[in-house]
């Protein structure tokens, strides 16, 4: 799937007369395969940017196509579907249903999508054992660290395969090794065909990622491409 943002400007009515400009006229192309990080400061946007393209928020002005399908014309209920179906989402806050166990937390994208859990198995095993948490599939949500966390939330986010990994700070909270780890991972995947959008404060990100955008209070002043 291609994602373009066309024209994107997402304003915030912060008070009766002020507004707060989190998106200025952002245009990116998100093409099949590609592998791009959106680098910037806190609050210069790229979470906003992030859930546009995923049209989880509507933006003030401009559109948001997946494909052919513009978002400004599409239903909620259509946009949802297809979100669940061809993306997979690291939330930059993981949230997670508090009374399964991690393990189930981790299938709950492949009974939404009508996936059979047991074909899955191998690929279970195996995302778990990469991002070194098998020990932890059958302890529930509480019991886990932040950079724990953000680890179950790969596994989700990638269980169901999705065309397009969507990763708000992938490595906030992870120590040296568990980053490594990501960015070992992401770039497997990567080779292997995903689709990756990062948003990270995280530069290392630099030096696997193919193309890093620059982002500064909502609007991208930067590019680069690599290799
Ligand atoms: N719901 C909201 N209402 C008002 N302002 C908002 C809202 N969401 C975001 N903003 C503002 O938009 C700007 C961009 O926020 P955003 O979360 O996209 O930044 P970010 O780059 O992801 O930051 P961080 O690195 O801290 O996650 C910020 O100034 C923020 O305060
Ligand atoms: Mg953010």
């Amino acid at each position: 799937m291609q994602i373009r943002l066309i024209n994107i400007t997402k304003r915030y009515r912060v008070t009766q007369e002020k507004t707060l400009v989190s998106l200025k006229r952002v245009n990116l192309d998100i093409n099949e395969g590609d592998y791009l990080s959106l680098v910037g400061p806190s609050g210069s946007g790229k979470t906003t940017l992030l859930h546009t393209a995923l049209g989880l928020l509507r933006p003030t002005e401009g559109d948001v196509f997946w494909n052919k399908l513009s978002l400004s014309h599409a239903s909620d209920a259509e946009i949802s579907a297809m979100r669940r179906r061809y993306f997979g989402i690291v939330f930059q806050e993981a949230q997670f249903v508090d009374d399964l166990t991690v393990a189930d937390n981790i299938v709950l994208p492949l009974l939404i999508n009508g996936i059979a859990v047991n074909s899955k198995r191998v690929y279970f095993k195996t995302l778990c054992e990469k991002l070194r948490i098998d020990h932890l599939v059958h302890l529930y949500p509480y019991q886990l660290s932040g950079g724990e966390r953000k680890k179950v939330s790969i596994a989700r986010a990638l269980i169901h395969s999705p065309e397009i990994l969507v990763a708000d700070e992938p490595t906030a909270n992870l120590d040296e090794k568990s980053a490594q780890e990501i960015y070992h991972i992401f770039q497997n995947l990567n080779q292997l065909g995903l689709t990756i959008v990062v948003a990270t404060h995280d530069v290392r990100f630099r030096e696997y990622c193919r193309e890093a955008y620059s982002i500064l209070d909502g609007e991208i002043t930067g590019f680069s491409q690599f290799r």
